[in-house]
């Protein structure tokens, strides 16, 4: 789980002062919060009277939080529940954006909130929405197939023992509706080991709240389209909390950042240019201190470069990703 918890229910956000002195040379212009989530960061960045902050969340609850921050801050605050993906059909007057920032993962609140049912502690019909979705987790591990299932749980949770797990849940679900409990018992049954650190049933969880939110092609379209509205200069910062979503942010910032055909027997004009400028190839971590205070923050990557050209063709990009993409795809069975 991703998170950045430090008392019961405030979210605090992990790296930001890291964050916070990537940013701050830029201050004086648009700073896009593409998680606003309890508004953690944006709340930061308001802080300095010269900047404006433009708020997104596909949670509906965000909202919420949204309205104390546009009271305060006025016109200096937008929010729209959107997912960010589609960050590039906001429309922007000013255009003078300073920097994209993505959070990943889910807030304090989100985890709490029974009627999400992110968490395997939770009981009754499986959720997993964080919002704006076309499907729930309780239609993947009712509706689909045990092949499908099996690919989900390998590809997204990089569970050894994904296929007997989706067949137990075939054999249950014969005769009753599967639950968050019975997925439990089931994936305890099959894989419990008594001196594990993390709980037996986290992998698939992950797997399915990866599937349900789309979270494949939301960073990957969210990357692109971002890099889409963002000015020469401007910076894009991600935050990860799975292996997955990193291995796509890193992917993203290195590919762009090289030329593609850097052979000395060929012309230069035959060089696809750089598309950022990588300040620091390694990804930031939280330092101990943070990682003692706020457990949940030892698996966050902050990875960041800085737009130095409009060119653009991702189309190699996103074929890297086309295995989990298609897995992504199985949803439309549903
Ligand atoms: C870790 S929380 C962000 C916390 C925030 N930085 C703060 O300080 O409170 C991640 C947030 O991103 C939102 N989110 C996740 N995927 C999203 C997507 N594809 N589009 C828009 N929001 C998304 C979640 O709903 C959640 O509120």
């Amino acid at each position: 789980m991703s998170a950045t918890i430090k008392s019961e229910k405030e979210h605090f956000p992990v790296l930001l002062e890291e964050l916070i002195s990537i940013i701050s040379p830029l201050y004086s212009g648009t700073f896009i919060d593409c998680t606003f989530g309890q508004g953690g960061i944006s709340k930061k960045i308001l802080e300095n009277p010269k900047n404006k902050v433009i708020a997104l969340d596909r949670d509906e609850k965000a909202t919420k939080n949204a309205f104390s921050l546009k009271a305060k801050y006025k016109d200096r605050f937008i929010f729209k529940n959107i997912k960010f993906s589609q960050i590039n059909n906001i429309v922007i007057t000013n255009k003078n954006i300073k920097a994209i920032i993505f959070d990943l993962g889910y807030s304090l609140n989100q985890i709490l909130d029974p009627e999400k049912g992110l968490s395997f502690n939770a009981q009754g019909k499986l959720n997993m929405k964080l919002g704006l979705n076309e499907f729930s987790a309780d239609d993947v591990v009712n509706k689909l197939d045990q092949k499908d299932l099996d690919k989900i749980f390998r590809y997204f949770g990089d569970e050894k023992k994904a296929k007997i797990i989706s067949k137990k849940i075939c054999e249950f679900r014969k005769k009753n509706l599967l639950k968050t409990e019975n997925l439990v018992d089931i994936i305890n049954k099959v894989k419990f080991k008594k001196k594990s650190k993390i709980h037996s049933a986290t992998k698939i969880f992950q797997a399915l709240r990866i599937f349900v939110n789309k979270e494949i092609s939301e960073i990957i379209f969210g990357l692109i389209n971002s890099f889409k509205i963002l000015p020469i200069g401007g910076v894009l910062i991600a935050i990860s909390f799975h292996s997955i979503e990193d291995k796509i942010i890193k992917t993203f910032f290195k590919f762009f950042s090289e030329n593609k055909n850097s052979s000395r027997y060929l012309p230069d004009h035959t060089q696809t240019k750089k598309l950022f400028k990588l300040l620091q190839r390694k990804p930031i971590l939280p330092s101990k201190q943070e990682i003692e205070i706020n457990k949940p923050s030892r698996s966050a990557k902050l990875r960041y470069a800085v737009k130095i050209n409009h060119e653009q063709n991702f189309k190699e990009f996103i074929n890297k990703f086309d295995h989990l993409l298609e897995i992504e795809n199985i949803s439309k069975k549903l």
